[in-house]
């Protein structure tokens, strides 16, 4: 660097606008430099004076407690740190360290740098944002150190580092002081206040595998609002689920007295459309309290880190959607046996008993978990199956989703010509009678639905739209006697229902 200096120099005479810059450039680093080397004389750069000014030490006795997070748990070790600040140095500032080749160290690492080069200074902390809940985010140190004591007094600085492009997809506190005890004492408290003050509890989460490092791995999703008129089911069931997921987690405190357990396993399974996903949606906006983290698709991967999760926020419930797919997946199996199955029945399991944890596990084909399951026992402790509405269940289904209109029609024609279909079916055959109602009305104000609504829902069950049929969940198949019910009978009790099709 200092032969590009004195190039420069030597070409002064003709140098362009671009090289001007460059030597400016390599100037000013020259002189950082010197001034660093000076200061290091009298052992004065600003960066170090300002951690040996606070820890009362030389650096070389300076000694560094770290402890890893999930990366996910930034904004929860961000709250830890503030509120140590709060309580023991509240007036404390935060300051940070600049320098090109802040990604790849820790930042012990980086002062002990500092000292031999210039590659690091005294600079301003950095910030990043995290979200605290669907609509809310807040800033959180991404890079920085602050002055603080430990509960004895000890000088400490504590530090945040968040995850960066060059390392694990992990966050660091560390914590610097002369003694071990001191620092100890203070990532101890910290991550008590984590724990306290976490970001997560009461909130329905979904761990999502990000192809970016950072907390998008975590989403805040509102929270459902539902009730129980919203879903339909048969007489009782709605019922048995609640009293399964929300009256063991109501009586958690006497139960556990009377030495029962709480941890419980549902496994909700019928035809696509059925209200799987919608009853657990009625759970969540039930459990109020409860903290939810949803895992889909890739995202199984995590189940051990959700459970771990769930089992510190507890009251918690886990949500595994569509299991069916991960007992599919054989992309890490080495012979018929399914580790990813495997590994989210052992992470039920790996919660304790006495933890008010739920597993929730959706699936509309529940003969491919069968083997699996009966294997390992104990997991799942209630079984629903969520079946097709049958001809009361259409009924209060259509002035469900007719709740927001004028409905006139005779509802009997609507019901018989719906055997067989699902309640989503129900649904969008309301939507699409209400939009005719509505091209139709031109006066505006509440649409008015008549018989026309018979006519929409055989039109929907024509042959012509058997695709739809298949996607709403209705059950196509080759035409059947005339009069018969369009989208086939309703399968008996105990029937195996595979993706689409019904076997007896
Ligand atoms: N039993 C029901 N009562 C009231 N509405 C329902 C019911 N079932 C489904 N719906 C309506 O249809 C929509 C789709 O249903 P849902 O997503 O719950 O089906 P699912 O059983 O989870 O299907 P899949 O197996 O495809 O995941 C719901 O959001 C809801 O509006
Ligand atoms: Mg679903």
């Amino acid at each position: 660097m200092r032969d590009d200096g004195v190039q420069g120099v030597a070409a002064m005479g003709e140098l362009s606008g671009d090289e001007a810059k460059a030597l400016a450039g390599s100037l000013r680093r020259l002189l950082q430099l010197s001034a660093n080397l000076v200061e290091r004389d009298g052992d004065a750069a600003p960066l170090i004076a300002r951690v040996r000014e606070h820890l009362g030490c030389d650096l070389s006795q300076v000694l560094s407690v770290a402890t890893r997070f999930e990366a996910w748990e930034h904004v929860n070790l961000h709250r830890g740190v503030d509120a140590y600040l709060a309580a023991h140095t509240p007036d404390a500032e935060w300051f940070g360290v600049g320098g090109q080749h802040r990604g790849h160290e820790d930042i012990m690492g980086m002062l002990l740098a500092a000292r031999h080069s210039m590659a690091y200074e005294l600079g301003a902390a950095d910030y990043a944002t995290a979200a605290v809940g669907p609509e809310e985010s807040v800033e959180v140190v991404q890079l920085g150190l602050v002055p603080t004591t430990a509960p004895d007094g000890t000088p400490v600085l504590v530090g945040i580092r968040g995850t960066n492009d060059y390392a694990p997809p992990m966050c660091r506190l560390e914590v610097l002081a002369a003694d071990r005890a001191a620092a100890r004492a203070v990532g101890g408290e910290i991550e008590r206040l984590m724990r306290e003050h976490d970001a997560f509890r009461r909130q329905v989460l979904s761990f999502g595998v990000s192809e970016h490092r950072g907390n998008e791995l975590v989403t805040f999703l509102p929270r459902p609002s539902l009730e129980p008129d919203d879903v339909v089911l048969p007489d009782g069931v709605l019922d048995s689920i609640e009293q399964h997921v929300v009256g063991i987690a109501e009586h958690s405190e006497r139960l556990l007295a009377a030495g029962q357990h709480l941890k419980r396993g549902l496994l909700l399974h019928g035809p696509p459309g059925t209200g799987k996903t919608h009853t657990v949606r009625y759970l969540m906006s039930r459990l109020r309290d409860c903290t939810v983290i949803l895992l889909t698709g890739q995202a199984m991967r995590l189940i051990g880190q959700a459970a771990a999760l769930a089992r510190r926020l507890q009251p918690s419930m886990i949500v595994v959607e569509d299991v069916d797919l991960v007992a599919m997946d054989r992309g890490f199996a080495a012979g018929p046996t399914n580790p990813l199955l495997f590994t989210l029945l052992d992470a039920m399991d790996g919660v304790g008993a006495d933890a008010d944890v739920t597993f929730v596990l959706t699936t509309n084909r529940a003969d491919e978990l069968e083997r699996a399951l009966a294997d390992r026992p104990g997991r799942i402790d209630l079984a629903v199956e969520v079946p097709r509405p049958d001809a009361d269940g259409r009924l209060r289904l259509l002035r469900l989703y007719g709740r927001g209109v004028d409905l006139r029609a005779d509802l009997g024609p609507v019901v018989e010509a719906t055997e067989g279909v699902t309640a989503s079916f129900i649904k969008e055959l309301l939507r699409r009678a209400v939009l005719e109602a509505v091209r139709a009305d031109g006066a505006g104000g509440v649409p008015v639905v008549g018989d026309e609504l018979a006519d929409v829902a055989r039109a929907m069950a024509d042959e012509r739209l058997s695709l739809t049929n298949v996607l709403l969940g209705g059950q196509p198949g080759p035409a059947g006697p005339p009069g018969a019910a369009p989208f086939g009978p309703v399968p008996e009790p105990g029937t195996v229902n595979r993706g689409y099709y019904t076997f007896g």
